[in-house]
């Protein structure tokens, strides 16, 4: 046996062990959920094992209200599952439809298939994590479908095995997913803290919502096996996590702000010190950069975050949103805690 249908194999046992004798209950004929998308404060770069998705690090997150995922599930009778997103069939042998449908062949009895309608409000693999929001949303859909009637703990760790930031999705506001110790990620979940921040505003800087060159998988993998600057990110990423979530039971902005934006910039020095390099900027990201910074230095209490993108989120608080859309006329300004963005 490889060692790879070994490691399947064990995966496949941990799910078949969650879900006992649900995993054959008889399917609805149709659920649906949604799922918001997250950006993390402090991130999760790395992973101790791949098969399971299991971080290398914890990681705090804020989920984006009411932008995110809406995954729709029906059963069909066909051989095969059909995956639509954004009102298309998708290739089935394109990235997306393969991590959906393997994710799908785990979960569920061998003959049942479905048709998958993911509708994202946010530009798919451009930085904005809408596989996290898909991941989670398809999850929650499925728990729904099978009425598996998980709890959200063991449903947090069924997401992450399709993609690692997804296990946050599942709730509104800051969520924390705690990396854990167990070989078989069940102590690897997230949980929600109990904060709300209504004054907190996030501004998406969107600079291209093209799929991004290098997956996140793959850009962990080469950053942990190539760049020497990665032996000091655990250690950084526990320690900003602790002073982020230190910040948010405070209520002190600047230093959740600029926690969140030194975490950011470190963890795109320990990618671009990879080789081959790995550099998600394009030369308009770092024009916007700038632009913060300068704000920044004439007094404006902005700040910045960015994923495995070109695109910038901006952290502000609600009293300089006027300033914010005066400086950055293509901002598209979200409220976390609020119902209305
Ligand atoms: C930079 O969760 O997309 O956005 O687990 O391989 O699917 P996989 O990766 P993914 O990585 C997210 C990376 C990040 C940081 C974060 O969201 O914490």
């Amino acid at each position: 046996m490889s060692q790879n249908s070994k490691i399947s194999l064990s995966v496949n046992n941990w799910v078949n062990q969650v879900l006992g004798a649900a995993k054959h209950n008889v399917p609805a004929a149709q659920a649906s959920a949604y799922a918001p998308s997250n950006i993390a404060l402090s991130k999760y770069w790395g992973k101790r094992e791949a098969s399971f998705n299991l971080p290398v690090t914890s990681s705090l997150s804020i989920s984006l209200a009411k932008h995110g995922t809406n995954t729709g599930l029906s059963v069909i009778d066909a051989l095969a599952h059909q995956v639509i997103l954004n009102g298309e069939e998708v290739d089935a042998t394109g990235n997306f439809a393969i991590k959906v449908t393997q994710w799908l062949d785990r979960v569920l009895p061998r003959n049942l298939k479905l048709r998958i309608d993911t509708v994202n409000t946010v530009p798919t693999a451009a930085g904005l994590a809408s596989s996290a929001s898909g991941f989670a949303a398809l999850t929650l859909a499925t728990n729904s479908l099978m009425g598996w009637q998980l709890t959200k703990r063991q449903l947090s760790a069924l997401a992450r095995l399709g993609s690692g930031s997804a296990s946050r999705s599942l709730w509104h506001g800051f969520v924390k997913w705690q990396a854990g110790e167990q070989a078989d990620g069940s102590d690897s979940v997230a949980f929600p803290l109990q904060q709300q921040w209504p004054q907190l505003k996030m501004g998406l800087l969107t600079i291209s919502s093209q799929t991004k060159a290098v997956s996140s998988r793959e850009g962990m993998a080469r950053t942990i096996a190539t760049s020497p600057l990665y032996k000091q990110w655990p250690q950084q990423a526990e320690l900003d996590l602790a002073v982020i979530e230190a910040a948010i039971e405070a209520n002190d902005f600047e230093t959740m702000a600029k926690t969140a934006e030194h975490n950011a910039m470190s963890m795109h020095a320990t990618m671009s010190a990879a080789w081959p390099p790995l550099v998600y900027w394009q030369p308009e990201s770092l024009t916007q950069m700038q632009k913060v910074w300068q704000l920044r230095e004439q007094g404006l209490p902005l700040y910045l975050t960015m994923d495995a993108g070109p695109n910038l989120k901006l952290l502000f608080e609600a009293k300089h949103q006027t300033d914010v859309e005066a400086a950055f006329a293509e901002v598209q300004i979200i409220s976390p805690f609020g119902t209305t963005c």
